[in-house]
């Protein structure tokens, strides 16, 4: 093994919401005075991912190359973790920078803990009520809070639930979550929207509807519920057009191409490049969504989110009165959407720009957080739960 570079920050990661949110970090540690970065892909979503990398102007470093369609989480895992190893024995970084909970993040945050290089989790603190929602997400983080050493939460509500599990207050710091950083770039980036498709749409004076769908705890009755509600709503609302980005996982797919591909007022599209996206996002009406990072950008650009899940770890834009769970029932689907299409007061009630995952300075605030951090002697022995 060779010696630990004290400078070097490894960041690790696999999917779409890991790339986006670690991107402006990199770049605020490549930017940095004493500070290395080396960018190591798992390659969990080789498709997603490339775009933004692309439109980031991010290369990595190292390519684990663990993609294979329909892949187990297991499958994830294991050849994570057997392929990062010797590329932390051979760097030999200060600490490796995970984000959220993937199983990549999940996965590469267990080899460095056992190689014993410091873990720093990005976005740490979120929580549900019940491990099992989302699958497998809640379960891989509460088990990466238990072997980080440093603990970047987005908000106070994620740190107070790190303390209330015994984490040590001195190991968290509270820096905003980075996909606001990256969607204010996003958003200010001059350009056209690439897809042919939501470019027309979106110069279209016609009114648009957002839609994203892919949790696995959704599989099954929930997503074939929610593919119902959006045809019926898409037949009843014809003046609109909604535009689904489906993902690339074909399990999604199959969900909801068969019932929604014959509706002429349902724009289904590949996975939107993240600019094109937030391009998108700035010009829809309302948000209906199962993402987490949707959940977050959609409240600073002042976008109502109908959220399609039972519970989420993102309460703070509920409290904050722009988002609202409504699940899979396609009654209550329906009748919210249309109440928010229809009803200008009960827009404007949940329409307003407000951040509560902070206001584009995380990936400065991680910075800070690290110096701080590696200033007082960093090491795994930090551990204190
Ligand atoms: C993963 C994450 C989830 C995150 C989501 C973001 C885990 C367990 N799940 O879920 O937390 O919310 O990403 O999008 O880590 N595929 C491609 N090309 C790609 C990406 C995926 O073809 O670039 C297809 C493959 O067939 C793959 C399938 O999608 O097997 C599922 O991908 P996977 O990463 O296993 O799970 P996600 O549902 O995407
Ligand atoms: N996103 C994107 N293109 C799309 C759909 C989503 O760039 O077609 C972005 C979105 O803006 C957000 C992130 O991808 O920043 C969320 O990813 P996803 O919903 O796949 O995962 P989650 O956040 O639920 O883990």
């Amino acid at each position: 093994m060779t010696s630990t570079d004290s400078s070097l920050m490894m960041v690790v990661y696999g999917t779409r919401p890991e790339a986006i949110k670690c991107a402006p970090i990199i770049h605020a540690l490549r930017g940095s005075v004493g500070l290395r970065c080396c960018v190591v892909l798992t390659g969990q979503h080789p498709d997603m991912v490339q775009p933004i990398h692309d439109g980031f102007g991010i290369r990595e470093d190292e390519n684990l190359d663990i993609f294979s369609h329909g892949q187990s989480l297991a499958q994830i895992a294991g050849k994570t973790m057997t392929r990062l190893t010797p590329v932390l024995r051979q760097h030999g970084p200060a600490a490796v920078l995970v984000q959220g909970d993937t199983t990549s993040a999940l996965a590469a945050g267990l080899a460095a803990f056992y190689e014993g290089v410091p873990v720093v989790h990005i976005e740490a603190g979120l929580r549900t009520e019940s491990i099992t929602s989302p699958f497998p997400e809640e379960g891989n983080r509460r088990l990466l809070s238990h072997i980080a050493t440093l603990h970047l939460a987005a908000t106070a509500g994620n740190r107070d639930n790190l303390l209330r599990e015994g984490i040590a207050q001195s190991n968290i710091f509270v820096t905003g979550n980075p996909v606001i950083d990256a969607l204010h770039l996003a958003v200010a980036t001059p350009g056209p929207v690439k897809d042919p498709v939501v470019a027309d749409l979106v110069s279209s004076d016609r009114t648009l509807v957002l839609v994203t769908s892919h949790r696995r705890e959704s599989w099954g009755e929930p997503m074939r519920d929610i593919a119902q509600a959006l045809r019926r709503l898409a037949l009843q609302e014809v003046e609109t057009t909604f535009i689904f980005p489906l993902h690339a996982n074909p399990v999604v797919r199959d969900y909801y191409v068969p019932v929604l591909a014959d509706v002429a007022n349902v724009a289904l599209v590949e996975p939107l490049e993240y600019f094109d996206l937030a391009k998108l996002m700035a010009r829809v009406k309302i948000v209906l969504t199962d993402s987490g990072g949707i959940q977050e950008e959609a409240p600073a650009l002042g976008k109502p989110v109908l959220v399609l899940r039972q519970d989420t770890e993102r309460p703070e834009g509920v409290v904050a009165g722009t988002a609202e769970l409504v699940g899979h029932d396609p009654d209550l689907i329906v009748r919210r959407a249309t109440e928010l299409l229809h009803d200008p007061a009960e827009w404007s009630r949940m329409a307003h720009a407000v951040n509560p995952y902070g206001d584009g300075h995380a990936a400065q605030l991680t910075i800070a957080a690290l110096r701080t951090w590696l200033a007082s002697g960093a090491t795994v022995e930090g551990l204190t739960s």
